[in-house]
This record gives structure tokens, C-alpha cells and sequence, in this order.
């Protein structure tokens, strides 16, 4: 496998800094990202909402799934 040469990784969070079951929206330079802790993962998703672009970063963990704070619409949170 490749290595990316030009991946760069950045610090977006502390670990106690997000609780298990919650979203934050995270600015790393000048990209917005939700990051997501759920079942002990951390994931790292666009913060736009595919639907009309709302900001899931400000959503909510209900019942298993991520909902966008504008209408409702649900993703996993660790895809
Ligand atoms: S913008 Fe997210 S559900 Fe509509």
C-alpha cells in the first residue's frame, strides 16, 4: 500500500473532551468536521447535512443514530 504523502493529521479533540453518545462540531485550520464518540469509536464526519446541509455537528445521538438538528434526518454515526 502507498503511503499519502500528503495526509496531514491534526489534534481535534482530548479524549475526556466529548462524552460517549454525543457529536461536536470540531475545526481543524479551516475545515468543520462533526466527530462523533458511539460505542466507545470515534468517528469523524462531514458536518454538512446531506440533505440541505445542516450542521450535524450540532445534532444529537437518538436511539443509535445521528440526527441533523434542521430536519431530523438520521445517519450512523460512525459511517
Ligand atoms: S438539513 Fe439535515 S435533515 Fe435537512
Amino acid at each position: 500500500m502507498a503511503e499519502d504523502k500528503n495526509k496531514v493529521w491534526h489534534k481535534a479533540l482530548e479524549l475526556d473532551e466529548l462524552p460517549e453518545g454525543r457529536v461536536k462540531p470540531v475545526t481543524c485550520e479551516w475545515v468543520t468536521v462533526c466527530m462523533a464518540h458511539f460505542k466507545g469509536q470515534y468517528s469523524a464526519l462531514d458536518n454538512k447535512c446531506p440533505h440541505q446541509g445542516g450542521p450535524l455537528g450540532e445534532g444529537s445521538i437518538e436511539n443509535g443514530w445521528l440526527r441533523c438538528p434542521w430536519h431530523e434526518w438520521d445517519y450512523d454515526p460512525l459511517d
